[in-house]
């Protein structure tokens, strides 16, 4: 606050008509003749600022005109509301204060590639993209806490040095510490099981590690995840309290940030979907599907679809191209060029995609019993399906040693993932554990793992062994499917990733 009248951009609505001071900064500026726009931002949104050459010092008013975007400034007038407006209201202004004048800011309005984005994320932070994407962030996780906290739950912080292996030998962050080896946790699971006995309900929630071999949309090294853990709980009870949960989050963000979710171009009546029940199926189901003739026309249909979508957007790059030989103004130019530049990039999106469609057409028709889901494998099931997906009952090979056999049918366990729909994939993966001592112990042995290091965790099932289950949900993988980031990495305010960490 510079002043009493200074307010938020987003309180303007109860200053109507009154004078007032916003602070920020200069996201865009325009001059026509006798009058100047500037769209101001503050932290809480955009606002047009309209100056009228007279109402200003003429030194000033030609100092505006060469103002560069992301200067700071502060800025006085009379709010009117106006529909048309950014954010509903604009300024008459009557005083204009620069804070600190920005030359040659890097990210203009117009379009720039992906990695110079991520090279530049300390400011790129500013875009109204990421500032959104933000915004839904800080629902989630607000809604996440809030969920567990009015559900009995007691927070648990798990460590982030580990001992055990928590879910995979191979994707491992060892650290020295002081000349012994440990890693960096996979998940906070483990010991979670042992506050779950203390406490009966808790969870978990914080940064996560792992040593990715894969690179791709889905992955970090470095991501959030939340973990509730529960004694006296089957799968059922689990299942059910996912649906719950994920409801929740998605019925938040969409009373809190629906503007955002437009400005990100969502899929709103996708999300006002998202209702308990969800699909269940069990891993021989899925698989019947993926090798089946259901997946074969799925698929095929896609094709047909992106195969047209190519064809329109050639036809729209052709245009532009004609049009980009014309005269015109350089606002205008610059519109073109950043239209096209996102053609090329949504063309060549849909190139890749037709070029995979018979590799994961193949992939899914050979798919034998027994592999783990792969991540084309879960997107063909979750496009199927037009609210999240439960696939349980995995082979108990494909998956973690501390997942309960189903002692119906040794084969699988009594575990689930969560697909979320329209092709995002697994947001979630949990499992009922196995509590029976001499089982648990004969798994860590078929893994490979020292049993001397899981001596606690065994004792779990010595003194007083309950059913007891829990499951993990990804926050950048959650974020990613409510915003509809295609990658993940925007998802995160500095995403790491196996290729590289920019900053
Ligand atoms: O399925 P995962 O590996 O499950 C566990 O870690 C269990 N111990 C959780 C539990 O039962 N308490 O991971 C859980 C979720 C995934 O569904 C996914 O959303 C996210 O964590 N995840 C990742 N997100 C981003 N980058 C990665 N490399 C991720 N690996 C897992
Ligand atoms: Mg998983």
């Amino acid at each position: 606050m510079t002043n009493n009248n200074t307010v938020y951009i987003d309180q303007l609505k109860h200053h109507v008509e009154k004078e007032v001071t916003l602070a920020g900064w200069l996201y865009r500026g325009r001059a026509s003749g006798k009058v100047q726009f500037l769209i101001v931002r503050d932290g809480t949104g955009l606002c047009q600022c309209v100056v009228e050459k007279g109402k200003i010092a003429d030194e000033l008013f030609d100092q505006l005109k060469h103002l560069g975007q992301e200067s700071s400034l502060s800025v006085t007038g009379t709010v009117r509301a106006d529909e048309r407006s950014v954010g509903g209201h604009e300024l008459a202004i009557t005083g204009v204060q620069i804070v600190a004048p920005a030359e040659g800011y890097p990210i203009t309005p117009k379009a720039h590639g992906i990695d110079f984005l991520l090279k530049h994320r300390h400011l790129h932070f500013r875009s109204q993209q990421q500032w959104c994407i933000g915004k839904v962030r800080h629902t989630v996780v607000d809604a996440i806490r809030r969920f567990y906290n009015d559900n009995g739950f007691t927070l648990i912080d798990t460590p982030i040095f580990t001992t055990v292996v928590g879910e995979d030998q191979t994707s491992l962050f060892e650290v020295d510490y002081f000349g012994n080896p440990l890693h960096l946790t996979q998940t906070g699971q483990l010991y979670l099981e042992s506050a779950a006995m203390s406490y009966g309900r808790v969870y978990c929630f914080g940064p996560t590690f792992r040593a990715e071999k894969s690179k791709t949309r889905r992955h970090l090294t470095e991501f959030w995840m939340v973990e509730p853990e529960v004694a006296f709980i089957d799968l059922d009870g689990l299942l059910e309290l996912a649906e719950n949960f994920v409801s929740y989050i998605v019925e938040r963000v969409l009373q809190d940030n629906r503007s955002e979710l437009e400005t990100l171009g969502a899929d709103i009546p996708m999300l006002e979907r998202i209702k308990p029940p969800f699909y269940r199926l069990t891993y021989t189901e899925a698989v019947d599907i993926l090798t089946g003739p259901k997946a074969k026309e799925f698929l095929a249909q896609e094709l047909s679809e992106l195969q047209s979508e190519k064809q329109t957007t050639e036809a729209r790059i052709a245009e532009l191209e004609q049009q980009q030989g014309g005269q015109m103004k350089q606002w205008k130019k610059d519109k073109i060029a950043a239209e096209l530049i996102d053609l090329r990039s949504a063309l060549a999106e849909i190139d890749t995609r037709i070029e995979n469609n018979p590799k994961h057409a193949r992939l899914a028709a050979d798919f034998r019993w027994g592999k783990d889901l792969g991540g084309s494998d879960e997107t063909i099931i979750s496009k199927m399906h037009d609210k999240p997906v439960f696939v349980t009952h995995y082979p108990k090979a494909a998956k973690a040693f501390y997942m309960k056999s189903d002692r119906e049918d040794e084969r699988v366990v009594e575990n689930f993932d969560m697909l979320a729909p329209a092709g995002f994939g697994e947001i979630i993966g949990g499992s009922v554990r196995e509590d029976d001592y001499d089982r648990l112990l004969a798994r860590v042995h078929d893994q490979g793992l020292k049993p001397e290091t899981y001596d606690w965790y065994l004792d779990l099932r010595k003194y007083g062994s309950v059913p007891h289950g829990g499951f993990g949900l990804g926050v950048e993988r959650t974020l990613a499917w409510i915003a509809s980031e295609k990658h993940i990495r925007q998802c995160i305010p500095f995403p790491r990733m196996r290729d590289k960490v920019y900053i």
